[in-house]
C-alpha cells in the first residue's frame, strides 16, 4: 500500500531495501542505489568478495508497512487479507492494548461472512465460530496462564479453518513456521502502522496480492 521494504540479511551483514524497482543496498561496504536488473549480478559479485567460497545461509524476511488512519481502513485490510484466505491460514496479531488487533480479527469474520458479534477472547483464550465460509478460530492468549486451560494449539493450526491469534509472540515457540505476522504500532489516536510479515510462500504470494 504505502510502501514496502525487503531485505536480506546474512546476519545483520547486508541490508536490502526495496523502492519500486530499484534497491538500496547497504551494506558493510557502504550504501548504494541499483536497479533491480542489475542487482543479482552485482550481488553475486558482493558476495564472493566479501565471503570468498564460505557457505552462508542467507535469510530472506519481507517486510510491509501500512499505515491505517481510522478503524475502517484496518478492517478494509482485514477484509482485503480475507480474500486471499486458504484452509489453515495463521494470522498473529501483536501490539499494544487498544492498538487495533480485535478490530482486525472483527473485520476479517464478517467479511468471512460470520454474523455473531466478535468479542475478545481474553478469558476463554480461544472461541470459535461455524458460521462464515470457513471456521475461524479467534485467540487472545493475553491471559493464557491465568486460564486454566490446556489448549493444543497445533490442533487449532491444522483444523482447516483460519486461526487469528492476539498477543500471539506469547507462545512464539507455538506458532507454525508458516504464518502471517502483523505488528500494530499505535502512531496517534486514530494512526496505527501496520508491519505485514509473511513467513512461508503462501503468505508472501497473498502479500504479494493484496499490499
Ligand atoms: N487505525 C485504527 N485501526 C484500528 N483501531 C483503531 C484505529 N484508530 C483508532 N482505533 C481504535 O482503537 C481501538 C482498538 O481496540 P482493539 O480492541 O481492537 O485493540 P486490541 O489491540 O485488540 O487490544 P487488546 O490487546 O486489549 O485486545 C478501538 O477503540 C478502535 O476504534
Ligand atoms: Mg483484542
Amino acid at each position: 500500500m504505502l510502501f514496502n521494504i525487503i531485505y536480506f540479511r546474512t546476519q545483520g551483514i547486508l541490508r536490502l531495501y526495496r523502492y519500486g524497482s530499484y534497491f538500496l543496498v547497504k551494506s558493510s561496504l557502504g550504501a548504494f542505489f541499483v536497479h533491480w536488473t542489475s542487482f543479482l549480478i552485482i550481488f553475486k559479485i558482493w558476495l564472493k568478495i566479501v565471503f570468498g567460497f564460505v557457505k552462508i545461509n542467507l535469510v530472506i524476511l519481507m517486510e510491509y508497512k501500512v499505515t491505517t488512519y481510522d478503524e475502517e481502513e484496518t478492517i478494509q485490510l482485514a477484509e482485503n487479507i480475507e480474500s486471499e484466505k486458504f484452509s489453515n491460514m495463521v494470522i498473529c496479531l501483536d501490539g499494544d492494548l487498544g492498538s487495533g488487533k480485535t478490530v482486525f480479527a472483527k473485520g476479517f469474520a464478517s467479511a468471512l461472512g460470520i454474523n455473531e458479534v466478535i468479542t475478545s477472547p481474553t478469558f476463554t483464550v480461544v472461541k470459535e465460530y461455524f458460521g462464515g465460509e470457513m471456521p475461524l478460530f479467534h485467540m487472545d492468549v493475553y491471559r493464557l496462564d491465568e486460564a486454566n486451560v490446556d489448549i493444543n494449539f497445533d490442533e487449532y493450526f491444522l483444523r482447516g479453518g483460519v486461526c487469528i491469534v492476539e498477543w500471539s509472540s506469547m507462545i512464539q515457540d507455538k506458532l507454525p513456521s508458516e504464518r502471517l505476522e502483523i505488528e500494530f504500532r499505535i502512531t496517534s489516536e486514530d494512526t496505527r502502522v501496520l508491519v505485514v510479515r509473511p513467513y512461508g510462500k503462501k503468505y508472501e504470494d497473498l502479500c504479494e496480492a493484496v499490499l
